[in-house]
């Protein structure tokens, strides 16, 4: 079974519910790292917790949720390893499998976006990363990660 982590700070949970339910049914394993409740979280600690969960390998790819998708999405790609994506609507979604080879992808709970974000989530599963000259810009990235 395919495997995915999820994690979302306070302003996102409804959102998490929703594709933790959405994924379940498309048959996938989900690890659902929380949060459940209202009480406010950091969104930098729950990024850092499906992140380290992620590289210790298994996972397909990863979702960071917070009320905008920026500060999970932003924490996330401090961390060696991970490329969180920020998706916004069905053509970015594809981007970021497609060039990017996106392992995270992130939205926002408090954002209204045109198109429902399981759509956005099933093109991203449906998209193959196409390799080629993107690989090179892929490692071009990963050799930021020890830039200054
Ligand atoms: C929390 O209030 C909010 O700042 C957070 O969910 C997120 O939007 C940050 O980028």
């Amino acid at each position: 079974m395919k495997k995915i982590v999820i994690a979302c700070d306070h302003g996102a949970v409804d959102l998490k519910e929703r594709i933790v339910a959405f994924l379940q049914k498309k048959n996938f394993e989900v690890t659902d790292l929380g949060t459940k409740g209202s009480q406010s979280v950091d969104y930098p600690d729950m990024a850092a917790a499906a992140c380290h969960e992620f590289l210790k390998g298994g996972y397909e790819f990863g979702i960071l949720l917070c009320g905008t998708g920026i500060g999970v999405s932003i924490a996330a790609n401090k961390i060696a390893g991970i490329r969180c994506a920020l998706v916004c609507d069905l053509f970015s979604a594809e981007m970021a499998r497609a060039h990017n080879n996106a392992n995270f992808i992130a939205f926002g709970g408090r954002i209204r976006y045109a198109a429902p974000v399981e759509e956005m989530i099933g093109k991203f599963l449906d998209t193959t990363f196409e390799g080629g000259r993107h690989e090179r810009r892929i490692a071009k990235m990963t050799a930021l990660e020890n830039s200054r």
